[in-house]
């Protein structure tokens, strides 16, 4: 086994980001050594060989499965969930262990900040769009019917192990997902990862994140980049009643976001072709806005996003590359929408 080690730099909260195939291996090495007790919280049907590791180390586990769908990302799987570490003994010096998706991983998140005001969590992702993304940066949550992730905390795990080997059996819907996000990467620096293996291009995905992350913890600017291609993919997640899931709408964005560059005269009509070449033939995904969509609905959801503070805001390519740019008029957001392929 090769892991590759991706580091998020946040002074004394840095942590370590595994990659690789087989690198849950390395889970025992960043076990706290305050800890008694892990609780892992995990999904049914994730093969999960963690508790073993765990109990290998002298720690004594304990297993919470929440449900799968949305439905369960909740205050009241959260309450269950701390119900649960009660009834256990879980004290603050112990480990919660989030073993999944980013569903998994941002409740294990989020009900490790909230347990006695903060408990170490760590995460192994089972997902590329955990793997890319969600495990990686503390951003943890909960929906409400109001929302998604409407409920949250920053809580920096302790370590993120991303075993790749998991991603052999994820159902091809996730994997398009995971795609839709790592499209992403692929416009917000000049690296070729097309040229890369999986394993390493998952790592240089982590390591954009990490750098990102490190420079911008809560977002007060340059983490809104990672929303590039999610103002309109959010829209039409919610206008095709979530037909189609995040990473599949994100990619759709990531070609909107390009068109929108390009009627701005901020990017050539080659880095559209790109942004269409990366996301549609390397990664095979849809590029096309859904034919149930309604234009003037998407451009409403898109003046509701929150980044939304001044006018139509997007997260657009140009000249100094990846940006957030306010105030654009909603015509020429309607027409780029409008010139888009409808399938
Ligand atoms: N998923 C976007 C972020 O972590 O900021």
């Amino acid at each position: 086994m090769s892991s590759r080690i991706v580091k998020v730099e946040l002074a004394d909260r840095s942590y370590d980001v595994v990659v690789g195939m087989g690198a849950v291996s390395s889970l025992p090495k960043y076990l706290p050594k305050k800890a008694k007790r892990a609780v892992i919280i995990t999904q049914q049907g994730i093969d999960n060989q963690v508790s073993d590791m765990v109990e290998a180390a002298g720690l004594q586990c304990e297993t919470a499965y929440i449900g799968r769908g949305e439905e369960f990302k909740s205050l009241q799987t959260i309450q269950q969930l701390c119900e649960s570490f009660a009834q256990w003994g879980i004290t603050r010096n112990d480990l919660i262990i989030g073993v999944g998706g980013g569903m998994v991983t941002d409740v294990a998140g989020f009900a490790a900040a909230s347990w006695h005001r903060g408990t170490d969590v760590i995460h192994v992702s089972t997902s590329l769009v955990g793997m890319v993304d969600a495990a990686i940066g503390g951003k943890t949550g909960v929906n409400l019917p109001a929302g998604k992730n409407l409920v949250g905390a920053f809580w920096q795990p302790k370590a993120v192990i991303c075993d790749t080997a998991f991603l052999a059996t994820l159902p091809s819907k996730e994997l398009r997902c995971g795609h839709g996000e790592m499209a992403k990467y692929h416009f917000l620096t000049g690296d070729d990862l097309v040229s890369l293996d999986l394993d390493d291009r998952v790592a240089r995905c982590a390591q954009i994140k990490a750098d990102i992350v490190s420079s911008d913890e809560r977002e007060g600017g340059l983490r809104a980049l990672l929303n590039y291609g999610h103002t309109l993919g959010h829209a039409i997640e919610i206008e095709t009643n979530f037909a189609l899931a995040h990473g599949e709408a994100v990619a759709i964005g990531l070609i909107f976001a390009s068109k929108l560059a390009h009627s701005l005269g901020r990017i050539p009509k080659e880095r559209v072709d790109y942004h269409l070449r990366i996301v549609g033939e390397t990664y095979g995904l849809q590029t096309a806005i859904p034919k149930s969509c309604s234009l003037d609905r998407l451009v409403t959801l898109m003046a509701k996003d929150k980044k939304a503070v001044d006018g139509l805001t997007f997260v657009l390519d140009g000249p100094q590359g990846v940006e957030t740019v306010a105030g654009i008029q909603p015509q020429i957001v309607h027409q780029t929408l409008e010139a888009m392929e409808v399938l």
